[in-house]
């Protein structure tokens, strides 16, 4: 018997739609992981029943205009869930996933700030929400969005819509060539990626992992390679002393957070020969 392939096209696309919309409308449920790893499960009801939720006014800029929404504050329902875990250091980023599997990240420092709310209902719609981007979606359950003038997706913060799950990521999973894997959290080298990842990362990568404004620290060639521990000690600390750059100075690291940093870049170098 022959089934045309165009059926189970049809299957594959209409499932989705018919079968969670309607269960989601229903009662939301978030799902909440850390590292992968199921924490928990909370429906909208449940959620409302345990964790204060406010009516609040955005400019939402994906729609265009001042909005009006039920929502929660997303720290109130981090702190909920994660405890203080969230904010421990040990989770570098969050992933909102959506409806579709689209995932937006972001660092968790920024969600620890004032401003951020996970809206799941929309107030000036009577049903429903209104629709947002391109392809007119209907963002719900949960839409995150920021009441800050300045809160904006060019600010990196992030505005997921459709949102269903919430996962912590660990640094050493989400950056595995800048972690000091195996090293002692009380070391000079744990303590030199500490003021790199702080300090350094956002500009400069490891093994091209990392900020792109300066150049990459381990790669092609370690910078410890090709500098004295004299001249990396001195660029990091006043950069400006030698050259015009858009390096800053770092004139309030000591020379023992230098010598961390250094004893850092070196064990980058020899875990790097061993992995080649
Ligand atoms: C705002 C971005 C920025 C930050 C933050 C930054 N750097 Fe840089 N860095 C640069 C740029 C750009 C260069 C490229 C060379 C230049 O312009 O001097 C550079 C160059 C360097 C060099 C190489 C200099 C050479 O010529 O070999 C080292 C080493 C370095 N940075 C280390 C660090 C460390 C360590 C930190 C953190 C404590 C840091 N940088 C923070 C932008 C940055």
């Amino acid at each position: 018997m022959n089934i045309p392939l165009i059926f189970f096209r049809a299957v594959v696309v209409l499932f989705p739609l018919f079968f969670i919309k309607p269960a989601l409308g229903a009662d939301s449920v978030l799902e909440f992981r850390a590292s992968g790893s199921l924490v928990n499960k909370i429906s909208l009801a449940e959620l409302k029943d345990k964790i204060k939720s406010h009516e609040i006014n955005v400019f939402n800029s994906i729609v265009g205009k001042e909005k009006k929404y039920e929502a929660f504050s997303i720290k109130d329902i981090l702190n909920f869930v994660y405890r203080s875990q969230w904010t421990s250091g040990k989770y570098s980023d969050i992933a909102f996933t959506a409806l579709d599997g689209y995932a937006a990240l972001s660092q968790s420092v920024k969600l620890n700030e004032e401003g951020g709310f996970l809206a799941f209902r929309d107030v000036d719609v009577n049903d429903g929400w209104e629709l947002v981007g391109k392809k007119k979606v209907d963002p719900g359950p949960f839409f995150l969005v920021w009441t800050g003038k300045f809160q904006t997706t060019d600010n990196a913060f992030p505005w997921p819509w459709q949102v269903i799950q919430i996962n912590l990521l660990r640094f050493e999973d989400q950056y595995p060539a800048v972690f000091p894997t195996g090293v002692k959290l009380n070391s000079s080298t744990y303590r030199g990626f500490s003021t790199f990842r702080k300090r350094c990362l956002h500009c400069h990568s490891m093994d091209r992992m990392g900020g792109k404004v300066g150049p990459d620290l381990n790669a092609p060639q370690s910078i410890v390679a090709y500098r004295s521990k004299h001249m990396i000690k001195e660029i990091i600390k006043h950069s400006s002393k030698y050259r015009y750059t858009n390096m800053p100075d770092h004139n309030d690291l000591s020379d023992s957070d230098l010598d961390d940093l250094y004893n850092y870049f070196q064990f980058q170098m020899t875990r790097k020969t061993k992995h080649h």
